[in-house]
């Protein structure tokens, strides 16, 4: 049973105020997990948590996880900018990007980031562009196919992140003969798994790869990237991650590989944004209209500009009725007002039957969520409002406006 992070007289009293649809964002959740993770890997001294800034990119939200010690991973200048103004300590950032304007390494030198190259031809593009830093990072693609097991989790090979493992010794070689004195590694081979074993059985080869780097080389990493993918439960059938036995895991791996091999100061980094944030996100929307043809249909004030991952990735999101969570189970699609077919949240879900006005909750939408978002149909982005742990509903982020849509157009007296 998944279980909304509000009741429901707590959210009427919000959807009261704030006009539906909305991302909330539970804030006492946020710091929790928070704390977990810190707690999960505080056998490492020089653990750090770089949250990906594109799964919630809100200056609200990242103030709360610099607070718990965290640092933000960003992929884009817009990003880092965001980073910077809330005051993150230039060691706290990271910059993962990959096909990067000439201006964005520039950037994100100036503000003196760790920078983690995703490509081999980046090193003499990065030094050209914008000078190299003392510290690098190179991010690895093992290629084939990545598997826990028998289990296929991914394909490496068929993505356009990262380097080969000839790419990264070679870049590794060339940076050190350049200048460059510290050095990390990278890699994100799976998105989204729901098993305790993703971390340990990559930290396990990029720990192997440490200790050949290492003997090939000379060169001893400072740190190891084991980036995002840890999943949470998006169905109720999902069992949710165990963020402790995963640090037990890494550790174990940690000890049994880089320690005996004189590698036992590397700091493992982590760069979670889905794990962080997901469950801890709720899109509210409130049903506007109810359709019946060859299926029900339940009309919504929320659609794909909102929360995409449906459209997208014919992802499943949770729904609560939480206006009527005793009522009849009816089989229904429920549906945005986009003109794409695949601007729907749910199909043939069975649900409480839904009433005009009913106030929906779609789960696990505060990583990758509003984020994602988009005008099409001159659809607007909407508010996002913090739950806070005082149980306060705060806006830290109003709905655009037509204004905001029109702002950037010239020649037809849209200007204001
Ligand atoms: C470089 C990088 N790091 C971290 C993440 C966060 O991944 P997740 O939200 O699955 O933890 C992403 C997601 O796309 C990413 O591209």
């Amino acid at each position: 049973m998944k279980t909304p992070f509000i009741s429901r007289d707590e959210l009427n009293k919000i959807t009261a105020k704030f006009p539906t649809p909305f991302h909330l964002y539970d804030e006492k959740g946020i710091r929790e997990t928070a704390r977990a993770v810190n707690k999960a890997f505080s056998w490492n001294p020089g653990f750090k948590e770089f949250f990906a800034v594109k799964a919630t990119p809100n200056p609200t939200i990242l103030n709360i996880l610099k607070e718990e010690g965290c640092g933000v991973d960003c992929a884009t200048d817009i990003e880092l900018q965001m980073s910077k103004k809330v005051g993150f300590d230039s060691s706290a950032i990271s910059f993962t990007s990959n096909d990067t304007y000439p201006s964005e390494f520039i950037y994100a030198r100036d503000i003196n980031a760790l920078i983690n190259l995703d490509a081999y031809e980046d090193i003499a593009f990065l030094e050209k562009t914008a000078g190299l830093p003392d510290k690098v990072s190179l991010r690895f693609n093992p290629g084939g196919v990545f598997s826990l097991g028998t289990d296929i989790m991914d394909h490496p090979e068929e993505s356009k992140f990262g380097m080969t493992k000839d790419q990264l010794f070679q870049g590794y070689r060339e940076l050190k003969e350049k200048g460059v004195t510290s050095f990390g590694l990278h890699a994100f081979l799976a998105s989204n798994t729901v098993t305790n074993d993703y971390y340990p059985t990559l930290a396990a080869q990029l720990f192997e790869l440490a200790v050949e780097i290492k003997q090939e080389l000379d060169i001893t990493l400072d740190f190891i990237n084991l980036s995002g993918g840890i999943g949470v439960d998006y169905t109720p059938a999902d069992q949710q991650n165990d963020i402790a036995a995963i640090g037990q895991g890494v550790q174990q791996k940690f000890n049994d590989i880089l320690v005996p091999n004189g590698l036992g100061h590397i700091s493992i980094y982590t760069e979670l944004g889905r794990y962080m944030l997901a469950s801890h996100g709720h899109l509210i929307t409130k049903v506007i209209h109810l359709k019946d043809t060859y299926r029900h249909y339940v009309g919504v004030d929320a659609c794909a500009v909102n929360l995409l991952r449906p459209a997208m990735y014919d992802a499943y999101h949770h729904i609560t009725n939480i206006s009527n969570p005793d009522g009849a189970i009816e089989t229904v699609d429920v549906v945005g007002s986009l003109c794409e077919n695949n601007d729907k949240f749910a199909k043939n879900r069975q649900l409480p039957q839904a009433r005009i006005g009913d106030i929906l909750v779609i789960h696990d939408t505060g990583a990758h969520g509003f984020s994602m978002g988009y005008n099409y149909n001159g659809r607007l982005r909407s508010a996002e409002i913090l739950w806070q742990e005082d149980a306060k509903a705060k806006m830290i982020r109003r709905a655009e406006t037509a204004e905001d849509y029109f702002a950037t157009l010239y020649g037809f007296d849209f200007e204001p």
